[in-house]
């Protein structure tokens, strides 16, 4: 498939790189680009050879939010019925891990992408922010809730009321980010990541993915039960006796994603 805003690669170590081109308005997120986001990740999803997903913009922005220009005549009608951010609710659906490599600007949507992503490596230079207050609006695409569950109410609170952009290393510190790497590396750093996720059990992956993410939505004792079955249903598969019988015989398993 053919993208306008998009770059889509695939390494033959398993994983793709979905890279956000729009660098002369900083990534900004219109509704063609997010169509195509969400187009692409749902074909990787579906793709046996791909097993982890890498998004990522350029140096100078990963996206610096939704776009402005779009939407900035839009009535509370128009926007209701092109209800754009439902959209971005496809993103959370996708069961493959999915890495975010962040450098320069993240903020609003481009910071709710980020949060949408499972894992977080930035680079020195990410600035991370959800300045939507400066515009006479607030987050729309999951920013009050995704930040407060990250990093709690009142660091959140302070980041949605003043719209003030953190660095990469106050995001490290408050949970936000998993690494933060020198610029030149950060790319290679999330690769290196997604090729060692590509290189596990895929169905444990999922499972897992899935079983984290019910924590957001559950409560302890529905979301224990939920870990539970999953970590059961996993004694169905062929690469679970393959796993523990690799472990006693001393040699690396071969997985086959059944
Ligand atoms: N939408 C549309 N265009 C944008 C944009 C956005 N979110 N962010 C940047 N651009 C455009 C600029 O208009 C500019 O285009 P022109 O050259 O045609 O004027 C180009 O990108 C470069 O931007 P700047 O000249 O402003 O670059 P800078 O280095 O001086 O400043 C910046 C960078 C601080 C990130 C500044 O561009 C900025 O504040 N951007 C807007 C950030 C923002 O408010 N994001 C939230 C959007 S609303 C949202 O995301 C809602 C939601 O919850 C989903």
């Amino acid at each position: 498939m053919d993208y306008q805003f998009i770059l889509v690669s695939k390494d033959p170590a398993g994983f793709a790189v979905v890279q956000l081109n729009r660098p002369e308005v900083l990534n900004a997120i219109n509704i063609k680009l997010m169509e195509e986001l969400v187009a692409a990740l749902e074909a990787l999803d579906s793709d046996q050879d791909i097993r982890c997903i890498v998004i990522t913009g350029n140096e100078k922005a990963f996206a610096a939010g939704a776009d402005i220009k779009e939407m900035s005549d839009a009535s509370a009608v128009e926007m209701l019925q092109r209800d754009q951010f439902a959209r971005w609710d496809r993103i959370r659906k996708v069961k493959k891990p999915i890495v975010a490599a962040v450098s320069g600007f993240a903020l609003g949507g481009g910071c709710e992408l980020m949060m949408t992503c499972d894992i977080v490596i930035a680079s020195e230079t990410a600035r991370i922010g959800q300045p939507e207050i400066n515009i006479g609006v607030m987050p729309g695409a999951g920013g009050t809730q995704r930040l407060t569950r990250a990093v709690g109410k009142v660091k959140a609170m302070e980041m949605v009321l003043t719209g003030t952009m953190i660095t990469a290393q106050e995001a490290l510190q408050w949970g936000l980010v998993n690494k933060v790497m020198p610029v030149e590396f950060y790319l290679e750093e999330a690769k290196a990541l997604a090729k060692n996720i590509a290189q596990k059990p895929p169905l444990a992956v999922r499972l897992a993915k899935e079983s984290v993410l019910k924590a957001f939505d559950t409560t302890i004792e529905g979301g224990l039960e939920f870990e539970r079955k999953n970590f059961y249903l996993l004694f169905a598969s062929e690469d679970q006796k393959e796993g523990m019988k690799a472990f006693t015989e001393k040699r690396n398993a071969q997985w086959k994603g059944k």
